[in-house]
């Protein structure tokens, strides 16, 4: 069966065809009924003219509702007014499985659209937002895979809390409390001393309350993590990775992202190297711009558009001082109120997409931090142990997926970036 999009795309004009999708749309008039139906690679209209077809098709056609399932039989007929320049008049209209009207109008509430999630998702722009993702999804799995990274399985349900604790989720795990991955970050380092080179792919879970465009409770994060690797070039492995990301993105769904108004030329330029500007200079960038900023302070998502929105390539926000950022960093020898890590931000004011650093070596210094923060060193003694039996410089970092997707697709809101969005307040559907 030939898709949509090869349908429009061959010269197939004067030749017969079938195709299966959904109605799209559809009217009649007169004698005919015009239905617009679409599959997953595109949309196509179809005429169903009385006495073309057989009186039982011809019924069925004018009862099929937006989102019945068809399949059609006819022949490609150019005609400008149609999308793609071509209709398909059929011969035959089957309907496999008709709709009852279906919820979802033009325009629809966002609470009303995330209620009908397992509907609302069949949208054109939502099907173009879940190709777009796997197409980046394989380019960095092919990256990884050509530069020597093992895909390794973290677990998910852990007793370590790499990041904020404050965000994390508890379960009753049997007898006891356990806590869903914020990162899969310990885990992978402790695989490097076998296998090097590994990255994972896994959901993250944040508690996080504050309702932001940008923060879902449960993300996909990849992550990598080297040894022998050092900050700069942990860097460099990043300016690579969503390179060859947004390069594949476009070689496998250009249309997908013109349908979403971005336009494909925008990532095709983007190469490395990313400009590098140091935490210091970016706190004097944003005072110079007169943001309320001081040397010590965050970077939260109004710093952070303000420092990528006139940017057309992403930017690596290095050496943040130590408050902001977990303790497993690597203390900055040129200047110890900092570490050696990086932020990466995505252009345009999207921001902050990944999270990397080198990581600390010293346990010496990691045990007084955690023992500062009144942590239980008991649950990160393992986490210590990995510094005790032959030690190296490494380093690796985290990128959220639908962070990268908002971008890429130029999306309001990251709930948008996820079929299923987990937020504080929504689980349902
Ligand atoms: O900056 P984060 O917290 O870093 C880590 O978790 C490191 N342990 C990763 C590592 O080095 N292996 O998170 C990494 C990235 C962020 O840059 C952001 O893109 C994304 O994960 N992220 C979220 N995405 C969606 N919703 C949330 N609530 C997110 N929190 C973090
Ligand atoms: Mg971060």
């Amino acid at each position: 069966m030939p898709s949509i999009r090869n349908v429009l795309s061959k010269d197939m004009a004067g030749k017969k065809t079938l195709i299966r999708g959904w109605v799209y749309r559809t009217r009649s008039s007169g004698g005919i009924v015009f239905a617009v139906i679409r599959d997953v690679t595109g949309i196509m209209q179809v005429t169903v003219k009385k006495g073309a077809v057989p009186q039982e098709d011809f019924d069925s056609a004018l009862k099929a509702g937006i989102e019945s399932s068809v399949i059609v039989e006819g022949d490609v007929a150019e005609d400008k007014r149609a999308p793609g320049g071509y209709e398909l008049r059929a011969t035959s209209f089957k309907v496999v499985g008709y709709a009852e009207a279906f919820p979802i109008t033009e325009y629809q509430s966002t609470e009303l659209l995330l209620d009908l999630r397992h509907l609302w998702i069949r949208s054109r722009e939502q099907t173009a937002v879940s190709r777009v993702k796997a197409a980046l999804l394989r380019g960095a799995r092919e990256w990884f895979h050509d530069n020597g990274y093992v895909e390794v399985t973290p677990p998910i349900v852990t007793g370590v809390a790499p990041e904020d604790s404050t965000t994390l989720f508890q379960i009753k795990y049997f007898d006891r409390i356990a806590y869903l991955s914020q990162s899969a970050q310990f885990y992978l380092e402790s695989l490097i001393f076998s296998l090097e080179k590994v990255y994972s792919v896994t959901p993250s879970f944040r508690a996080e309350k504050s309702r932001t465009p940008r923060h879902l409770a449960e993300y996909w994060h990849m992550e990598m993590e080297a040894a022998w690797v050092e900050n700069e070039a942990n860097m460099e492995v990043q300016e690579q990775l969503l390179t060859a990301m947004l390069h594949n993105a476009v070689a496998e769904c250009s249309d997908e992202l013109k349908l979403l108004k971005r336009d494909p030329a925008r990532f095709k330029k983007i190469e490395p190297p990313f400009d590098r500007m140091d935490y210091s200079e970016a706190v004097e960038f944003l005072q110079k711009k007169g943001h309320q900023m001081s040397w010590g302070l965050d970077l939260g998502a109004v710093e952070e558009r303000a420092l990528t929105i006139d940017r057309e390539l992403p930017v690596f926000i290095i050496n943040y001082p130590k408050e902001l950022k977990p303790f497993y960093m690597k203390e900055n020898p040129a200047d110890p109120r900092t570490y050696k890590n990086s932020d990466l931000l995505a252009p345009e004011g999207y921001g902050e997409i990944i999270g990397g650093s080198e990581r600390e070596t010293d346990n010496a210094r990691m045990i007084a931090w955690l023992e500062e923060k009144g942590e239980s060193l008991d649950n990160y003694k393992w986490y210590l142990d990995l510094r005790k039996y032959g030690s190296v410089p490494h380093s690796g970092f985290g990128m959220g997926i639908e962070r990268v997707v908002t971008w890429v697709c130029g999306l309001e809101h990251i709930r948008d970036a996820i079929p299923y969005p987990r937020t504080v307040a929504r689980v349902y559907p």
